[in-house]
């Protein structure tokens, strides 16, 4: 079965390819390398054995998307491609709409006319604003502070009119907390431009020495130890994710939404702890202010997951440190030589 993956050169993206060709999956890969390399998928193909069709191309490109469904015969969609930082997003929303919003139409128009009718797509558990309770369950209101994250409200909005003007259509939204740790190779892993805004990639710098100290946005939020609480999953688990929803959505039509998290929050220093634990490293940081936009406390039940696609994290948080930690120090510059 042939699976067309945007974005697969990504992140998350490089990761799922993985496990999709592991798993006896072919897999066409599209993606504008805006925000990746193909070294990614180099070295997935080293790591597997096997081989990815690859073609440099933007999702607004109608006629270059038209031309690669032309060629593959192609079951469903897993739909990675986007711009994700989120202060980018409040400068140059245009941008975020026109990459994140246009090209999942273009996407979608050139699906409809090769009748294919199924997609997973990347949400985020942004979607939920600040939220009223944690865990946090698929049922509970949406909301959006920031251009990034509209892109997704918007996104799950329009992927659900979709379904309801074409029945056929079988749309799974996966709702993902944070992810982080690499794949146990160390060969393949996040690879972030610039100052990291995310917290594991800024710790793995620390650690490397190649940046000074971690900031530590607040230590005043009502949680144990008053810094930020999160639910950190393992790429590989968020990865296998994708597998059960494109499983999950074969035999089924209708708009499907799941968290993918560990259902478990770790605050800041939580994380730092297990870090430092787990590699042998002291990462030194400072308490400053805290970051705006920030919340308190988001991490997910992932119940919903386990009983409809059969998924749950088998990751720990140890696993996620050490595997974060092996792809930096393999790979000091990312997929830079
Ligand atoms: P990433 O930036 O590593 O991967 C996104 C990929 O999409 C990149 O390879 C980029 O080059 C490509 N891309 C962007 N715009 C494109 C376009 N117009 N045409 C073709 N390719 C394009 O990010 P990631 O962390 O792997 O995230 C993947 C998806 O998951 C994104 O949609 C992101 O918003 C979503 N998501 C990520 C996180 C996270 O913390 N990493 C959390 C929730 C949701
Ligand atoms: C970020 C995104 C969010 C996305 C989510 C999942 C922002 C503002 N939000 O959220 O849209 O859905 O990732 O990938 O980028 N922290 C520090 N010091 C740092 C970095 C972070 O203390 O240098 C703290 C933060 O305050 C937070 C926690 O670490 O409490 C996690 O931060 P981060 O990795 O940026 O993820 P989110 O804030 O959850």
């Amino acid at each position: 079965m042939k699976i067309l993956v945007t974005g697969g050169a990504g992140y998350i993206g490089s990761h799922t390819v993985l496990l999709l060709l592991e798993n006896g999956y072919e897999v066409v890969v599209v993606d504008n390398l805006s925000n990746s390399s193909y070294e990614s998928l180099k070295r997935v193909m080293e790591i597997t054995g096997k081989t990815v069709d690859f073609y440099e191309c933007d999702i607004n490109d109608y006629d270059k998307l038209d031309e690669i469904f032309s060629i593959h015969d192609i079951n469903s969609v897993i739909h990675f491609a986007g711009l994700k930082a989120v202060g980018e997003s409040v400068s140059i929303p245009l941008k975020y709409y026109e990459n994140n919003l246009t090209g999942t139409f273009t996407l979608l128009e050139v699906m409809i006319k090769h009748n294919v009718k199924k997609i997973v797509f990347s949400s985020s558990a942004t979607v939920y604003g600040d939220p009223h309770k944690v865990p946090i369950t698929e049922d509970m209101p949406n909301s959006a502070t920031n251009p990034y994250g509209r892109t997704k409200l918007f996104l799950e909005q329009i992927l659900s009119d979709v379904y309801v003007s074409d029945k056929e259509f079988s749309v799974s939204l996966l709702r993902y907390f944070n992810p982080i740790g690499a794949h146990e190779s160390g060969r393949i892993g996040e690879n972030p431009k610039g100052i990291p805004n995310n917290l594991m990639p800024y710790i793995t710098q620390v650690a490397s020495g190649k940046l000074q100290q971690l900031s530590v946005f607040g230590n005043d939020y009502n949680t144990h130890d008053g810094t930020g609480v999160r639910d950190y999953i393992h790429v590989m688990d968020l990865s296998m994710g994708h597998l059960k929803a494109i499983e999950y959505i074969q035999d089924k039509t209708g708009v499907f939404v799941h968290n993918l998290g560990t259902g478990t929050g770790y605050s800041v220093l939580d994380l730092v702890k297990a870090f430092e634990e787990a590699n042998g490293i002291k990462v030194p940081y400072q308490i400053v202010a805290r970051r705006p936009g920030d919340i308190a406390a988001c991490y997910a039940d992932p119940g919903k997951a386990k009983a409809e696609l059969g998924w749950q994290a088998e990751k720990n948080i140890v696993d996620m440190c050490r595997d974060a930690w092996n792809w930096q120090k393999q790979n000091p510059n990312g997929y830079e030589a």
